[in-house]
């Protein structure tokens, strides 16, 4: 729909978990596109509201207070602290950044609930679900494990088995453990309330595919999808301790399912800090509302959401639901649990004041369409070949030009040529440009929109060569040189959603107080005799050293990982002890260690053994420089029929551990002993 006939804009942005930190996935899948669009719709003196808040409900967090020895209170008063700072030092303008666990919070979604209830929108139902009877509780999905029904693997969780993907309930499980007290827990009755879905699929079919074909294809396909199996009720209460109680009498030890709270959020950190204005925001028909999402959300904002909204009566409807796929590191998909990821706060802390950096390259790969892929060679590249080559060599050359002639003053412009009125033509464009995309959410083509801004800037620096003018024709640089600041000036502007830091202090090098996007295009942005500060670099460059370093972190943390899940291959069939005894393995002495010619694998050794010494030829030369393997004290199998490797006789076997990732490390004993002594 035109958003021009809404009168405001109520923009959220999805209730991040407090169980963890926030990572580049977090960052490009929702924070920095909503951040964007909202600084536009502010530039555009829209009125806009900006919220979002800690997700501080569910049973993880639970499960990481148990992991701990704390409570879940502590656990999510830790990470809302750590989150909201993160969100803060990238930029991320949230009006309000609220929390589940507020008062105001639980009041609001505790009466929600009960709306529903008394106007009879919920169907009770029993249910069997697993109980642990030594620990007296219910069980939530995540705290029984048991073996795959499908895969057969261990450890698979009542909702999903992690090592083949299937989605599980709880008595598929083989052996169900409860991850409490370890017992077998049993089947028990229990009452929950659902939210009929099933009878909202009538209007919210139509609603979707009928009044919002243009919501993103990505949307579109999970919501009939959904549709297309039927929609099922879903339980909104869960037996557990943590959360918000059900606020019906008999309900005792259930609470809201957080699911059913989190959305809520939206409303009362609106209520929080619009206590007497807020339901303008939520039910007035000319608010637009838009939930920024990434994809694993998108049935719970465009289904579940807007079922308990319309249940309830009084609220709007979300307007769009702009969800992005997902991110990933290195090509692998990025996961709290391996630690693959790249966290905020480790970032800043290795690239200090390059938020702007991070946002642009995640813009400029934001995956909008399709999962897309960070890298930390790309974001070397864009860094360099883009911010730095393209935009600050640009804002550079304009300002020490001016500096250098005119002594920082914006000088008066001449005459204009053919090749400054297409100049002007071509920046001009770009105002509605980047406006349309960003209107149609499209956040990348936006950014590159507007780095055409620079791209032209360039081209004109480059044509108009005012460094060679300046002594043939002084008057001709004037006129260059003021073109080119304006279009510095349009740049700052242009930039001011995407990279806020960066047009700050663009507008500070600039002396211009104020982005007016109004003027975006205008050709007189800075005044004739305006007086410049001083110019510094807006971006540098990133070396090759720094993002190896990036790299080799991440290649640890894998190596860390394999290790971790490294499983031991199983054992072979017995030997009887005679056979073993047969085996004379012996401990030897490198007395030279060479690497055999025209080969990648093998070293030659020569191994004092007590008697005639001997030579052995071994398959470990990609793992060790021989020198170093000189004097080392190794285990060999001496009894072993000699076999010729590459044209040399071989006499034994020199014994080396396979570790989980394949790399070879030889068995030496751990005190010196005789060359030639056995080993048994
Ligand atoms: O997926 C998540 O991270 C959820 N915490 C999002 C909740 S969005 C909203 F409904 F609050
Ligand atoms: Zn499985």
């Amino acid at each position: 729909m035109d958003n021009k006939q809404f009168a405001r804009t109520l923009v959220t942005a999805a209730l991040p978990y407090a169980n963890g930190g926030v990572h580049i996935g977090h960052l490009a899948g929702v924070y920095v596109p909503a951040d964007i669009y909202v600084r536009y719709l502010r530039l555009k003196k829209r009125e806009v509201l900006f919220i979002c808040g800690s997700d501080e409900h569910g049973v993880p967090v639970t499960i990481r207070a148990r992991q701990e020895g704390s409570t879940p209170q502590q656990v999510v008063d830790r990470y809302n602290k750590i989150i909201a700072d993160s969100f803060r030092d990238f930029g991320i303008s949230f009006d309000n950044y609220g929390r589940t666990t507020s008062a105001v919070h639980r009041q609001t979604a505790s009466d929600f609930f009960r709306t529903l209830y008394d106007k009879g929108e919920f169907v009770e139902k029993e249910s069997e679900q697993y109980y642990d009877e030594q620990a007296n509780t219910f069980l939530a999905d995540r705290y029984i494990t048991g073996e795959c029904p499908h895969c057969h693997a261990e450890g698979a969780y009542g909702d999903q088995c992690e090592k083949c993907g299937s989605a599980l309930s709880p008595t598929e499980l083989i052996n169900p453990k409860s991850k409490l007290s370890g017992a077998q827990p049993v089947l028990r009755k229990t009452k929950h309330w659902y939210l009929p879905l099933d009878r909202h699929q009538q209007w919210l079919e139509p609603w979707i595919t009928r009044q919002h074909t243009e919501w993103r294809s990505n949307v579109m396909g999970q919501c009939k999808s959904w549709f297309d199996m039927g929609l099922q009720p879903r339980a909104v209460s869960r037996d557990l301790e943590w959360g918000i109680p059900v606020p019906v009498e008999g309900a005792e030890g259930k609470v809201l399912y957080v699911w059913f709270d989190a959305p809520i959020g939206y409303i009362s950190n609106t209520k929080e800090i619009l206590p007497d204005t807020w339901e303008t925001w939520w039910k007035d028909p000319s608010t637009r509302l838009i939930h920024f999402i990434g994809k694993d959300n998108i049935v719970f904002h465009c289904i579940v959401f807007p079922a308990m909204l319309k249940a309830e009566g009084s609220y709007i409807l979300p307007d769009n639901v702009p969800a992005n796929e997902f991110l990933n590191l290195e090509d692998d998909k990025i996961s709290t649990s391996r630690n693959w990821a790249v966290w905020l706060d480790e970032y800043l802390r290795d690239f200090p004041g390059k938020q702007d950096v991070l946002r642009y390259v995640l813009t400029a790969n934001a995956p909008e369409t399709k999962d897309n892929n960070f890298t930390w060679k790309d974001f070397q590249a864009r860094n360099n070949n883009e911010l730095v080559a393209v935009y600050g060599n640009f804002v550079n050359r304009a300002l020490q030009l001016t500096k250098k002639y005119y002594d920082g003053v914006v000088p008066a412009p001449g005459e204009l040529t053919p090749q400054d009125r297409e100049t002007i033509s071509e920046f001009q464009n770009v105002k509605a440009g980047v406006e349309k995309l960003l209107e149609d959410f499209r956040f990348r083509d936006a950014q590159k929109e507007a780095m055409n801004l620079a791209r032209i800037g360039n081209k004109y620096l480059a044509d108009a060569e005012p460094w060679k003018v300046i002594k043939t024709d002084p008057e001709r640089v004037k006129t260059v040189l003021y073109l080119s600041l304006q279009l510095v000036a349009n740049l700052a502007t242009a930039f001011e959603p995407f990279l806020p830091f960066s047009s700050q202090k663009l507008r500070a090098m600039l002396h211009m107080p104020e982005a007016e996007w109004d003027r975006l295009g205008s050709t007189d942005l800075l005044p004739v005799g305006h007086q410049l500060g001083e110019p510094e670099l807006l971006f540098d460059k990133i070396d090759d050293s720094v993002v190896e370093a990036q790299v080799q972190r991440l290649a640890d943390i894998k190596k860390a990982n394999l290790a971790a899940n490294h499983k031991a291959e199983p054992v072979l069939p017995n030997i009887p002890f005679e056979q073993f005894e047969q085996l004379d393995v012996r401990v030897g002495t490198v007395l030279s260690c060479e690497k055999v010619k025209k080969s990648k694998k093998l070293l030659k050794f020569e191994i004092a053994d007590g008697l005639e010494n001997r030579t052995i030829v071994s398959g470990i030369a990609q793992h060790y420089q021989p020198e170093d393997l000189v004097g080392k004290q190794v285990c060999f199998v001496a009894n072993l029929a000699p076999r010729v490797i590459s044209g040399i006789e071989s006499q034994g076997m020199i014994l080396s551990a396979v570790n989980f990732d394949e790399t070879l490390s030889v068995v030496t004993v751990d005190r010196p002993v005789v060359p030639g002594s056995r080993v048994g």
